[in-house]
Order: structure tokens, then sequence, then C-alpha cells
């Protein structure tokens, strides 16, 4: 295999019952021996220099790959300058903040897990959040513990494998807490799961407690993703064409 890089962006229409905003989702993807030090060239110098303090290879690569990919999406959606003119910090409860002098109001979201990192940007009026799970083996039980005896159910009644459905219900969990801004700090049980919808190309993932949203998870190769957005909101998100 050689060393590479693969990136997919889309713009997603957000229509809502009286309006329509905009948004980008970007995907990247690298080979395991793609160095993503070779990206730095894109970061604000204040995101080089935080760079420079993290310590774990593992951790810089996720830096710089979900910095990337915020900045990948901002060109697809609007942005015309050089990427370094970017800066992503993190708030006080780590949340992702975008600041750049020719941008207004433009939120994102990142996650990153393994060799891939996901972003996606979008108008504060209208929240939207992402997670990807790279699926492996070694937590099918670990994730059996976090789910109720419906969601087991519910797994199992899926075209998913077992542990790809467990992962699923995972990262559709993981990028809700992430719109809410608490992360998986709360007991798991109040992001469960009440209805799970087959799409055409991945699923549709309902609330009990939290009716407001709604999740499009998919699986590509070995990673999950997961889309959430507010529940009366409809997209054009194509999945086929994200393929990493
Ligand atoms: C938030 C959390 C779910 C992310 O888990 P993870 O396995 O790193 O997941 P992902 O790769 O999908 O997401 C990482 C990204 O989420 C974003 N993020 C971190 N905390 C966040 C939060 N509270 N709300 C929204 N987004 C957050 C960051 O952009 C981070 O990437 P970056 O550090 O490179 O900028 C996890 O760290 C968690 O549960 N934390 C709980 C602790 C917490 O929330 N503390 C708040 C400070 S008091």
């Amino acid at each position: 295999m050689t060393k590479s890089i693969s990136v997919k962006t889309q713009k997603i229409k957000l229509t809502r019952p009286d309006t329509v905003f905009a948004a980008a989702i970007a995907i990247v993807s690298t080979t395991a021996d793609f160095d993503p030090l070779s990206l730095d060239k894109y970061l604000h110098n204040q995101e080089k220099k935080q760079l420079q303090g993290l310590k774990a290879p593992a951790r810089q690569r996720s830096f710089i790959l979900g910095r990337y990919a915020v900045k990948l999406a901002l060109k697809k959606l609007a942005f015309k300058g050089h990427l370094k003119q970017i800066k992503v910090i993190n708030g006080v409860f780590g949340q992702p903040v975008i600041h750049c002098k020719t941008l207004c109001n433009m939120q994102t979201a990142i996650s990153h897990s393994d060799h891939t990192a996901a972003a996606v940007v979008f108008p504060e009026e209208h929240p939207v959040n992402v997670d990807v799970e790279f699926i492996r083996a070694s937590a099918q039980k670990t994730l059996n513990n976090c789910i109720t005896d419906w969601e087991k159910k519910a797994v199992k009644e899926t075209e998913l494998k077992e542990l790809n459905g467990l992962f699923c219900l995972w990262s559709a969990k993981e990028s809700l807490s992430k719109m809410l801004k608490i992360g998986m700090t709360s007991p798991f049980r109040i992001f469960e799961i009440k209805e799970i919808k087959t799409l055409a190309h991945g699923m549709l993932i309902f609330y009990r407690h939290f009716g407001q949203y709604k999740t499009i998870s998919w699986q590509h190769n070995n990673y999950i993703f997961s889309l959430t957005i507010p529940a009366k909101t409809e997209t054009d998100l194509d999945l086929p064409r994200l393929k990493i």
C-alpha cells in the first residue's frame, strides 16, 4: 500500500419546514504510514504551537487531521482564503470554536478515530454534530455493557453485524453528547435510543429523552460515521459519495 490521504467533502442542505441552511462535511482518511505532519502547513501559527505541546503521536495525528477536515469543510462551503488563516481552538468544555476574520457565525464539530477524521461546519442558527469510530472487536464487551436490553434487541434486528451495530449506537450517542456539549460524562441512559429506521445506505436513530434530535449513521469500510441534526431537519446528504 502506498502512503496516501483520501478526502471527501460535501455541501449539505439543511431543509427546515420554513427555511434552508447550508453546512458542509469533510472526511479525511490516511494510510497508516502517511505522515500527518506534512499537513502542518495548513495550521494557523497558534495551532502549530498547540501541536508542539502534544506529546503522543496519535494525538498529534488526530489534532492535525481534525483541523484539516474543518478547514476543508469551510472551503467547500464558502471560505476563499488560505487554510492557515483559520484557527480552531477548544472552548471550556473542549468544544471546537472557529476563529477567522472573514468568517462570521460559523461553527464546527470534529471527530477522529484511528487514521480518519471528520468535521462539519454549519451556521450558529442550525447545530450539527459528527462522530467517527474505527470498528474494533476489542471494544465489543464494553459497548455491550453500555446499552439497554431494547437497544441490544434493536441492534440484532438491523442489517449490521452485531459489532458494527454496537459501534453505530455508540457513535450516534457520542455525536449527540457533543451536540449537547456535555460529552459522555452523564449516565449513558440519558442518551437512550427509542427508534432505529433503516435507510438506503445507513440508519436513522431517534432518542427517548432528546426528541429534538436525530442521527444519521452509516458504515464505510471499518468505520462508523454519525451525523446528528435537529429532528425536524431534512438533508440531502449523499452517503455513497462520502465513501473513503
Ligand atoms: C467529548 C468526548 C465525547 C469526545 O470523545 P472522543 O473519543 O475524543 O471523540 P471524538 O474524536 O469524536 O471527538 C473529539 C473532538 O470533540 C470535540 N469536543 C471535545 N469536547 C467536546 C464537548 N464537550 N462538546 C463538543 N465537542 C467536544 C473536540 O473538537 C475534539 O477534537 P479536538 O480535541 O481535536 O479538537 C469525550 O472526550 C468525553 O466524553 N469527554 C467528557 C469530558 C468532558 O466533556 N469534559 C468537558 C470539560 S469539563
